[in-house]
């Protein structure tokens, strides 16, 4: 993995939590280029959240880095200083907006102070806040956010406009790649479209390079993303193009979660949506399924699946990723 903007070898999180140890991200592997826009897909609870929160480099307190690695342009996050990782990384390089971060908006603060509290916090220095708000202002636009944005309470602002404040803070330092966890699961259809093209707008600009961006919604994904990442239970299941994974998914669960997409059945009589669901649960990642972790779900599943972990086959010249038995050489 050479002249990649980031690089997660191997990487292993866990959660310390009241009934045991969670798995919540097991052995991922990922690389992503300058200039491309990744899409983390998975069902509620496969570890998205958890990947990005170890990657930012500020995991919440109950969940440790397990071991692996994870480089951001250059950076080895986990055996650089904290300092260059505040310096350096942080905002210049990348930059992290987590789930439902446009809660975290101080509902007594207007924008303008939350804006140099923020700035205060990243660099340590006291800001030069004329400077800073022209420059807030300027970028703001860019997401389509008028300058009397900067001076209104959280409250007064719809969601959309929230989300697109906390975007345009996360995006004032430029950085190379910016990581965005669900930043439209809470947003209307109309908002949903202002934000992706947001993004567009901010990458085409050059004033961010790469995203990932993640969302357990396929059709969010495909209006944004080049390139598909699948989780499940803690694990990569596959990767590939965007318009392969949703028109040739291989692994058993992607085929799972791309037809439960509401789809139209032209064949029937009454032709309407209908939505096939994948069976079972997620497993409890205190205590994952051995083997693949998919085999209690799977229609596919042999003998092997149940104990043995399933190797990741490359294809089309490691272009697409898939980890089941299903494709593996040998067969099993
Ligand atoms: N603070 C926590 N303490 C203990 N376990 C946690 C904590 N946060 C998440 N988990 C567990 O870690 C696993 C991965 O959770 P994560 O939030 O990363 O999933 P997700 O894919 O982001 O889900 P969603 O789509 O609902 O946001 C789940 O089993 C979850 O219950
Ligand atoms: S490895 Fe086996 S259980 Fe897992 S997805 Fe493939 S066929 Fe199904
Ligand atoms: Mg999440």
């Amino acid at each position: 993995m050479t002249g990649a903007l980031l690089e997660v070898e191997n990487l292993k999180g866990y959660y310390r939590g009241a009934f045991g140890i969670v798995h919540g991200v097991d052995g991922v592997t990922l690389s992503l280029e300058s200039g491309e826009v990744v899409g983390l897909a998975g069902e509620s609870g496969c570890g998205k959240s958890t990947l990005a929160e170890l990657v930012s480099g500020s995991p919440p307190r109950n969940l440790y880095y397990e071991g692996g690695k994870i480089v951001v342009d250059g950076f080895e996050i986990y055996k650089i200083d904290p300092e260059i990782l505040r310096k350096e990384v942080k905002c210049k390089r990348m930059s992290y907006v987590p789930q439902a971060s446009m809660e975290s908006l101080n509902p007594v603060k207007k924008i303008r102070k939350f804006l140099l509290d923020v700035m205060y916090e990243r660099t340590g220095e006291k800001p030069r806040e004329e400077e800073i708000i022209r420059m807030a202002a300027e970028h703001f636009k860019k997401l389509g956010l008028e300058p009397w944005v900067l001076d209104r309470y959280p409250f007064e602002l719809s969601g959309g406009m929230k989300q697109r404040v906390v975007i345009g803070i996360s995006t004032l330092w430029n950085p190379k790649l910016l990581i965005v966890d669900e930043p439209t699961s809470a947003l209307d259809v109309v908002s949903q479209k202002r934000m992706i093209r947001a993004l567009m707008d901010l990458k085409e600009e050059g004033i961010i390079k790469s995203i990932l961006f993640i969302s357990h919604d396929i059709s969010t994904l495909r209006q944004i993303c080049d390139r598909c990442v699948v989780m499940y239970a803690g694990k990569i299941v596959e990767t590939g193009s965007m318009e392969d994974i949703i028109s040739s998914p291989l692994h058993p669960y992607t085929q799972g979660l791309i037809s439960s997409i509401v789809s139209y059945e032209p064949g029937r009589r009454r032709r309407g949506r209908y939505i096939k669901s994948i069976p079972g649960e997620h497993p409890d990642l205190r205590n994952p399924p051995p083997g693949c972790r998919f085999h209690p779900r799977c229609p596919y599943a042999m003998e092997t699946c149940k104990s043995e972990e399933p190797p990741v086959i490359f294809s089309e010249k490691g272009k697409r990723e898939v980890s089941c038995w299903l494709y593996s050489r040998g067969g099993k």
